[in-house]
């Protein structure tokens, strides 16, 4: 089938390629006349795990093509998919004018009947609007158009597995003809047959996905919906860790035997900084919107977005007490995305720890696999290190930002020997506490004992201790 991509960020690249690698015919175009010269040239401006592959491989095979024509990309697919942003609003709102924009040049430009898509993430309703928009604005009256909702379930840093091998595919439609194409469109990863190179390890790839068919303001919902319950469990097991730091309990074990209760699931429970990047925070706020303006009171994920913004007060307030006072000191930071494999740092926790340091006089040096470029741009007074060992020479605290998986292997004795005072905080509870007080550091993370585990006694010492009312071993 002959399609139609519009917009080359994270959603638009790997739809398009994926959708080539399928066995399509696709033209993506894009308004940033730059990106889609890099894009021609095979070059794929984002980082994100296996696209590069797939889309030089798929360029090659003469399915998969960049213009920025948009006018002769929008009559070249039967299917047009539109991927465009829709970044919030100051009042939280999403930002619609890119879909208003691409549904007039449709509108206008096309001269042949059409299956539109809606790709981004849109307010439920914003579909009736789409139709609407198409419809005023159609230059020729025997142009039909139908209208889609196909949300994307897309995480950054496994993107292209997510899109070939998808749990589910919701298809939002309004009519017969468009849920056949859009079956059509999906039927290699539908039937979980075609090869598909991106083997990691447990790839469900033998379990097709569950074809889900609804109405478009269903299929709307669904994905604000999916998104605003991620953000919710997230500011719920951050809740749990703070309530575990006054008990003297353990977030990890709380939640890991939480998680075993298949009604509540092990993931999005990882307590810390809490969520960022370009679609939590921003979904939870046009989610909120959508509610208040429909007469819904949705006070509880409005609790979920504030309990989220006070991480960083909260972490912030950690680096104090443990530091005292942050002015001149050196502080290293590991970890800029807003979670690891992505070069993204959109909503990033990092970026406003980063500005509060700076703020209040610290010395910040930052080292992120495949973030540094993008933040430089942003904080160019911030030393950036080729390694995480130049980052912990001479600091008096490092911080973990980022759960990149490289951090928990490093050479954590050399990195204490490097550090002018051997302070860790974690915002990611990524490493072990016991470990990391075992090799000397001052550690915090979120949610975890400060104690040292008590020794293994002699049993003299237990009968001595069975007798005191409670002993425990401050670091
Ligand atoms: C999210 C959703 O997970 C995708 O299903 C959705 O398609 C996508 O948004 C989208 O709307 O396009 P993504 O933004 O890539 O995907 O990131 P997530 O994996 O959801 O992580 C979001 C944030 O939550 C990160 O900052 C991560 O570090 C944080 N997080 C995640 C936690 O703090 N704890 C957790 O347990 C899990």
């Amino acid at each position: 089938m002959r399609i139609t991509v519009i917009g080359c960020g994270y959603v638009g690249l790997v739809t398009g390629t994926c959708l080539a690698e399928a066995g399509h015919q696709v033209v993506c175009t894009d308004n940033d006349a730059e990106r889609v010269q890099t894009l021609k040239a095979g070059v794929v401006p984002i980082y994100e795990p296996h696209l590069d592959g797939l889309l030089t491989s798929n360029m090659r095979a003469n399915r998969l093509s960049f213009t920025g024509d948009a006018d002769s990309a929008v009559n070249s697919g039967d299917a047009i998919f539109i991927c465009v942003g829709t970044p919030p609003k100051e009042n939280g709102d999403a930002d619609l004018s890119a879909i208003d924009n691409v549904a007039r040049l449709i509108a206008t430009e096309v001269h042949a009947s059409k299956l539109v898509v809606e790709k981004s993430t849109v307010p439920a309703q914003t579909g009736q609007q789409l139709k609407r928009v198409l419809s005023v604005y159609r230059r020729d009256s025997a142009v039909e158009f139908r209208v889609a909702s196909n949300p994307e379930f897309l995480r950054e840093g496994s993107a292209v597995e997510d899109f070939l091998h998808p749990e589910r595919i919701v298809l939002g439609v309004e009519d017969e003809n468009s849920e056949k194409q859009l079956h059509e469109i999906y039927r290699p990863i539908l039937e979980a047959k075609f090869h598909c190179p991106v083997h990691w390890s447990g790839c469900p790839s033998a379990t097709p996905p569950k074809l889900v068919v609804t109405t478009i303001n269903s299929a709307e919902l669904i994905k604000h919906a999916s998104n605003s319950f991620l953000a919710m469990k997230i500011s719920y097991a951050n809740m749990i860790a703070d309530l575990c730091e006054k008990v003297g309990a353990d977030i990890k074990e709380v939640v890991n035997a939480m998680g075993l209760d298949p009604r509540i699931g092990p993931q999005f429970l990882n307590a810390g900084l809490g969520f960022g990047g370009f679609c939590l925070p921003k979904d939870v706020q046009a989610f909120v919107r959508l509610a208040e303006r429909s007469g819904v009171n949705f006070n509880m994920l409005k609790e979920a977005e504030q309990v989220n913004k006070r991480r960083i007060d909260l972490f912030m307030e950690k680096i104090r007490q443990a530091l005292w006072v942050i002015k001149d000191k050196q502080v290293g930071i590991l970890g800029l995305a807003f979670k690891a494999n992505t070069d993204d740092i959109r909503f990033a926790p990092s970026l406003e720890v980063i500005r509060r340091l700076l703020a209040e006089g610290a010395q910040v040096r930052a080292y992120d696999q495949e973030a540094m470029d993008k933040t430089s741009a942003i904080f160019p007074q911030v030393q950036f290190c080729r390694g995480p060992h130049d980052v912990a020479r001479d600091a008096d605290a490092l911080l973990l930002l980022t759960e990149w998986p490289e951090f928990r292997q490093l050479d954590w004795t050399r990195i204490y020997e490097l550090m002018s005072r051997p302070l860790i905080l974690d915002g990611r509870n990524l490493l072990d506490p016991a470990t990391m007080m075992d090799i000397g550091f001052e550690y915090h993370s979120f949610g975890r004992p400060v104690e040292k585990p008590l020794p293994q006694l002699m049993p003299s010492a237990s009968a001595m201790l069975d007798s005191s009312p409670s002993i425990s071993q401050q670091t």
